[in-house]
């Protein structure tokens, strides 16, 4: 498959997708966005991928939905193209994906990295939720998953009065996993990706599942959900190789069975 927004590689079993729109600071179209949901889909369903990241530049992760192209567009135009539909498709992705951001991070840029699992932030980057400069407001989870990540009282300065967040203050509070220097966040990013990617995949599947789920349902719900899948792993091969290679001192030897 051959794409023209964005650029792709696998390397160490982490599948990366990186936004090629540079002159655009990778303002998101729509068809950048469905390349990258059909590329993250098709490393899902690669055995030979157990982690994805996503980047954009050092200088913009991504500006946002692209303006331009949403200027003139009428509610059923929206309806009857479901832009938004790609970033649930983003989060119904079964392997972990880690957003790995340096520059500008806004708009839509911010909710799509906010869809990932983690968020792995350069010392340069800015988080922030403009639209309201343009009268608008988020439409992709900028009021919800920010408001859960962040807080009530941050979130709604973010969104009403377009209070940015530097890398730092990002980290503070709870948005991203660490901040890493501007020159390496790329590779740091990855080296994390590829930490995971080496682990139990069945058991990093489910792992992903039951930490998101915190978010669909109620505690006791959540609590005999994230037992059913305990209790399911011990049916895969890689539950009884990783205690037995505990128990007789040796690495395991996954094999996502
Ligand atoms: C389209 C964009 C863009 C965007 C930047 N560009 N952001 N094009 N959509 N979101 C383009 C500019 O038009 C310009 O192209 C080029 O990128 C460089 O941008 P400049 O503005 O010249 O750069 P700078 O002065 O450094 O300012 C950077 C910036 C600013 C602060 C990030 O570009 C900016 O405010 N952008 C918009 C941010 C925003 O409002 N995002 C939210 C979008 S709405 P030309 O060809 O003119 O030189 C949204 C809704 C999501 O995301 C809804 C759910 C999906």
């Amino acid at each position: 498959m051959t794409y023209e927004y964005i650029l792709i590689q696998t390397e160490q079993k982490v599948g990366l997708v990186q936004f090629n729109r540079p002159r655009a600071l990778n303002a998101l179209n729509r068809e950048m966005v469905s390349e990258t949901v059909a590329a993250l889909e098709s490393f899902d369903r690669d055995p030979g991928v157990g982690c994805m990241v996503i980047t954009g530049s050092e200088r913009a992760f991504a500006a946002g939905a692209d303006i331009k192209q949403m200027a003139q567009a009428t509610p059923v135009d929206m309806l009857d193209n479901p832009f938004i539909d790609y970033w649930d498709r983003l989060r119904r992705l079964n392997k972990p994906v880690i957003a790995a951001v340096s520059g500008f991070c806004l708009g839509g840029g911010c909710e799509l990295a906010m869809a990932c699992d983690m968020i792995i932030a350069s010392e340069s980057a800015q988080f922030g939720q403009p639209e309201i400069n343009l009268g608008v407001i988020p439409g992709a989870g900028g009021t919800q998953r920010l408001t859960r990540a962040v807080g009530k009282a941050l979130a709604m300065e973010m969104v009403l009065n377009d209070r940015r967040l530097s890398a730092d203050e990002a980290a503070r509070f709870g948005l991203v996993n660490r901040v890493v220097p501007t020159e390496s966040y790329l590779a740091e990013a990855m080296k994390f990706a590829a930490q995971i990617a080496a682990r139990a995949p069945v058991a990093i599947r489910l792992a992903k599942e039951a930490i998101n789920a915190v978010y669909e349902m109620p505690l006791q719900a959540g609590l005999a959900y994230e037992r059913r899948l305990f209790y399911m792993l011990f049916a895969t091969e890689d539950q009884k190789e990783g205690m037995d290679a505990f128990v007789n001192k040796r690495p395991a030897n996954w094999q996502g069975k």
